[in-house]
């Protein structure tokens, strides 16, 4: 028993899905409100868009859900998000210590290093051209370099092998993918590139895990999160194999990559819009001094509040689909039966006029002014499966962020709004906004 929901083919609901969600999910939202019955070429289901039953979906026990077929070819079978159930349980019990805040703490002068090193070679550059640059390419060179410093970066690395198969992989990555399956490597395209660039991306992985294991062995341990990993252990003592760590090694890069460097573009793209904003966060920011260390970065309320409402305006992951495992009973009345989808609307809940008044407009304050419950905030997903890497994301914009709009003088190139459109996975900027670097600012001018 589902509710009730457009009668149009799943092909075309998927269609409208991919191509322009916010569309369909507020057509969806005025035609049959919460909670909307759909087909998707992935299967029959609901579409939930009211934080309440958000709430139910995420607090169902795990074994309640699996996820979908295409995230075990891509990022492999023993990935943290590809597995579900008592596996998955076990995977987070051993990953989320390596990822929460007091981990990452250990992580944030890598993340600095990395992020000032690419801003000075990109802006630098534009600022003495004159060029405008795609500020996204900027963020995922950056993105890029942070994930290599902060999980390779401990110990002695080939930096251009590294940029290479990791560049390659995530460039192999693509929406054309869900289209054809594993099965279908040897004859579809976008299959064929991706196996070419992850047999590359495992030679360079694997190498990396066996330079590690025998420095550990030699009382060498490093603590980027590659010697974190190889460190871990299970509830019964026993590590992750070679082939765990890979899984989840290609999982934080591509889950961890194009979504904080869509982040950083959002983010400055909203300050550069507003002035005050701008004006505001930078005066909480130079507060700190010249150079300030990267943790009292992350401590600053404003900076805090103004990623939180650019996650809220431009959610880079529009839903989180649950398949159900067993039959589903959600709000009391609608009956999934087993096999059954449960999409939750992170971007429709995020921009619900009933929790964020004026919910197109950019106001940090509003998460100054309010504590947001989970299920209301939620850009980073909920329940058993919430972001592994919510908090390094965090920090990582946070640094990125101030960094940016304390050292930099940069303008937008073009006055038009920027539009939301589908990337891969996520969405971004449809232009990747444009920006002139009108030079140095603070501090950093007179280095
Ligand atoms: C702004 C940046 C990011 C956003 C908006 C984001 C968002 C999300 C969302 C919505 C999910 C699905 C949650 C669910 O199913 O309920 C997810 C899962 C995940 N994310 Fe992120 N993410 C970001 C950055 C990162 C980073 C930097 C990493 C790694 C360092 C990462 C690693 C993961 C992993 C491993 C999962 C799978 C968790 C699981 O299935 O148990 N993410 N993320």
């Amino acid at each position: 028993m589902l509710p009730p929901g457009p009668r149009s083919p799943a092909f075309w609901q998927t269609y409208r899905f991919v191509t322009a969600p916010e569309v369909f999910v507020d057509d969806l939202r005025a035609r049959y409100g919460d909670v909307v019955g759909v087909k998707s070429l992935v299967g029959r289901g609901v579409a939930v868009l009211d934080a309440g039953l958000a709430r139910e979906v995420f607090a169902a026990p795990p074994e309640t859900f699996t996820v979908v077929s295409l995230f075990e070819a891509l990022f492999g079978p023993h990935s943290v998000i590809a597995v579900s159930g008592a596996a998955h349980k076990k995977l987070r019990k051993l990953l989320n210590p390596q990822f929460h805040g007091a981990q990452v703490k250990g992580f944030l002068a890598a993340m600095q290093r990395a992020i000032r090193r690419n801003l000075d070679d990109a802006f630098d550059a534009a600022a003495k051209s004159g060029e405008v640059v795609r500020l996204t390419d900027v963020t995922q060179a950056m993105a890029l370099d942070v994930i290599i410093e902060t999980v390779f970066g401990a110990a002695p690395v080939d930096r251009d092998a590294a940029r290479a198969a990791l560049r390659g992989i995530t460039h192999g990555f693509s929406p054309m993918l869900a289209v054809g399956t594993a099965l279908h490597e040897r004859w579809f395209p976008p299959w064929r590139r991706f196996t070419r660039v992850r047999d590359a991306f495992d030679r360079f992985v694997y190498g990396a895990i066996a330079d590690r294991r025998a420095r550990a062995a030699a009382g060498d341990a490093r603590d980027d999160v590659l010697g974190v990993l190889l460190g871990a252990r299970y509830e019964d003592g026993s590590p992750m194999t070679d082939v765990e760590v890979r899984d989840q090694l290609v999982t934080l890069l591509l889950a961890g990559h194009e979504t904080s460097a869509t982040a950083m573009a959002w983010c400055l793209y909203f300050l550069l819009r507003h002035p005050s904003a701008l004006a505001r966060l930078r005066a909480d920011v130079d507060a700190l001094g010249e150079s300030p260390a990267p943790e009292a970065l992350t401590k600053v309320r404003y900076l805090d509040a103004v990623v939180s409402e650019t996650l809220r305006i431009e959610p880079i992951v529009t839903d989180v689909v649950r398949i159900c495992r067993e039959p589903f009973t959600l709000g009391g009345r609608w009956e999934l039966p087993k096999g059954g989808i449960v999409a939750v609307f992170l971007m429709s809940i995020l921009r619900d006029a009933r929790i964020f008044a004026d919910p197109h407009a950019f106001k940090p304050e509003r998460f100054l002014e309010k504590k947001f419950s989970a299920s209301e905030f939620l850009p980073f997903g909920g329940g058993a499966r919430r972001c592994l890497g919510a908090a390094f994301a965090e920090a990582e914009l946070a640094i990125a962020v101030a960094e940016i709009v304390s050292g930099w003088e940069l303008s937008l190139a073009d006055s038009a709004p920027e539009r939301s459109v589908r990337r891969n996975l996520t969405m971004g900027p449809k232009r990747g906004v444009r920006v002139r670097v009108n030079g140095r600012r603070g501090a950093r001018a007179r280095t």
